[in-house]
């Protein structure tokens, strides 16, 4: 076996190990992309108002994703009924990293936790449920305080 033969026998070893794990890391993202489109909303004195008549809010199970600047974490506003709406934190409570909204679970990326729609836990290692907002109906739009 010459050098240049081991040589590039290492280079293609290398590069397949390398597209392995690209592949396996782009499945794990995969697994846990958030199904909950993005609305970017402004806080005014603590409160969030959000129009629930929306396209994106249709079925029961959906969700969407507000985002703030003033926020630490995204809130996920998610229909949990015909007339009602719970607003989450995405904060996972084991250890604090931003769980995704998947369609009918939300799913922690980091170690697997598990919640239901309504911030329950399904799965642990968390054992805390999801921190969830005070949220009132004002015809079709939802008032959130945020805490
Ligand atoms: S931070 Fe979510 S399961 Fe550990």
């Amino acid at each position: 076996m010459t050098m240049q033969s081991r040589t590039r026998r290492d280079f293609l070893k290398g590069t397949a190990l390398a597209l392995g794990g690209a592949i396996v890391g782009l499945s794990e993202v995969s697994c846990v992309a958030s199904s909950a489109p993005v609305v970017r909303v402004a806080i005014e004195s603590n409160i969030l108002r959000v129009e629930t008549a929306r396209p994106e809010l249709f079925n029961v199970g959906d969700g969407i994703q507000l985002n703030a600047p003033e926020l630490e974490y995204p809130i996920l506003l998610i229909k949990t009924s015909e007339s009602k709406f719970v607003a989450l934190s995405t904060a996972c409570m084991h250890l604090g990293c931003t769980v995704k909204k998947q369609p009918s679970v939300i799913r922690c990326p980091c170690h697997g936790s598990v919640y239901d729609l309504e911030g329950n836990v399904l799965n642990g290692p968390t054992q805390l449920p999801l921190h969830q907002y005070s949220l009132t109906m004002s015809g079709t739009q939802a008032v959130i305080v945020v805490d």
